[in-house]
């Protein structure tokens, strides 16, 4: 799945303002030169992955790729891979019924397309991030199924077919814990049909792309990673195009549970692939020395399960470039130095752990 690609570093020539996704893309460029070494030291965490056929990837935010050199620098010398943070979620995509505004994902595209990175599609059916008319509209479930697949087959098939390798096509459809359906929009209204039925939609928009049920809470073995494993099994039995299993790894430092590889091999067993798709360690803020070594430990030790898994695992995708632009702390106050590069976006042991866990 992993094509050839040319070695990149970074260029730190920066345009102070862009606007458009044509400027982005000039910037992506001047990211790209062919050299040896990388900012950070080392190899690029992409090019370690390709050899052991992994995508490595990170989440993106097209308004940071204008605004800041260091973040977007980061972006395409260290990853192969990106998924849109926030930009591919519905209320950015279609915020008026029947209007799409794709422009904000669209600078994404243009800037992977320059660094020659692949994309995860996140995410075509959540209960998160929806726009008001559709969170509030009150559908019926005949006008909802309409609703849902017009999305599908404008998002993943008009726009953008054959541009995303793998789309998480539900998120989080359990509860928090436990391993209940979550109830949200699309199961009050649907049934839990809707998650087979929305899998169709996205094969028969997009036949290539890989497409993932994608979870937070699952890496152990627990009530949840087991109701996934049951929901898992019984779409593939009645023949529901399912691929992979989206392991999103939102972690606390010391966190990673010891049955992880254990747990995600049974999901391999029935023949689904395995992403690391969210990876990201946060700690009590101030974060000590040995917290900070204890992260990378963390981090590697999910590469590691990752390697374990052999061809059932596509990838590590880390959630966001460097501790200043991490979700963590907005919405865990006091926790936050949660990824592999510091607010300054320097390299963090996290980072070195994964360059060596991938033999770097
Ligand atoms: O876009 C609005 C902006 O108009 C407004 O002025 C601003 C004021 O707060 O908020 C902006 O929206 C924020 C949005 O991110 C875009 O930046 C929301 O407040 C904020 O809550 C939202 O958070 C995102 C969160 O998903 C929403 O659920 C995080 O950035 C994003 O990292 C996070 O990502 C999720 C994955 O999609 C699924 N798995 C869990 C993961 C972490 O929660």
């Amino acid at each position: 799945m992993v094509k050839p690609r040319s070695p990149r570093t970074h260029s730190f020539r920066f345009l102070a303002t862009a606007g458009s996704a044509l400027l982005i893309a000039a910037l992506g460029l001047l990211a790209v030169r062919a050299a040896a070494g990388t900012a950070a030291g080392g190899v690029p965490l992409h090019e370690l992955g390709a050899e052991h056929g992994l995508h490595i990837g990170a989440a993106a935010n097209p308004a940071l790729l204008e605004d800041n050199r260091d973040y977007r620098a980061i972006l395409a010398e260290q990853y192969g891979s990106l998924t849109a943070e926030n930009v591919m979620k519905w209320d950015t995509l279609q915020p008026e019924r029947g209007v799409y505004d794709f422009s904000a994902a669209d600078t994404l595209r243009e800037f992977a397309r320059t660094n020659d990175q692949r994309m995860r599609g996140h995410t075509l059916i959540w209960h998160n991030q929806n726009p008001e008319w559709l969170a509030e509209g009150d559908f019926g479930p005949q006008e909802l199924r309409t609703i849902m697949r017009e999305h599908i087959d404008t998002v993943a098939g008009e726009h953008f077919k054959g541009d995303i390798y793998a789309w998480d096509v539900i998120n989080e459809p359990f509860r928090d814990s436990g391993g209940r359906l979550r109830p949200n929009l699309w199961l009050d209204t649907l049934g839990r049909s809707y998650i087979a039925e929305a899998l169709k939609a996205a094969h028969a928009a997009d036949p290539d792309a890989r497409l993932y049920i994608n979870e937070f809470g699952i890496e152990g073995r627990n009530a949840k990673s087991d109701a996934m494993y049951e929901l898992a099994s019984s779409l593939l039995d009645q023949g529901v195009p399912l691929h992979g299993i989206g392991v999103q790894s939102h972690m606390e430092v010391g966190g990673v549970p010891e049955d992880m590889t254990e747990n995600l091999r049974r999901f391999a067993e029935l023949g689904l692939e395995i992403t690391i798709t969210e990876l990201d360690v946060s700690i009590e803020m101030p974060a000590s020395g040995a917290e900070l070594r204890t992260q990378a430990a963390d981090y590697r030790s999910v590469v590691e399960t990752c390697l374990d898994l052999g061809d059932s695992c596509a990838g590590v995708t880390v959630w966001g470039v460097g501790d200043a632009d991490s979700w963590i702390p907005s919405w865990f106050p006091g926790r936050g130095a949660a990824l592999p590069f510091d607010e300054d976006y320097a390299p963090k042991p996290a980072f070195g752990a994964m360059q060596e866990a991938l033999g770097g």
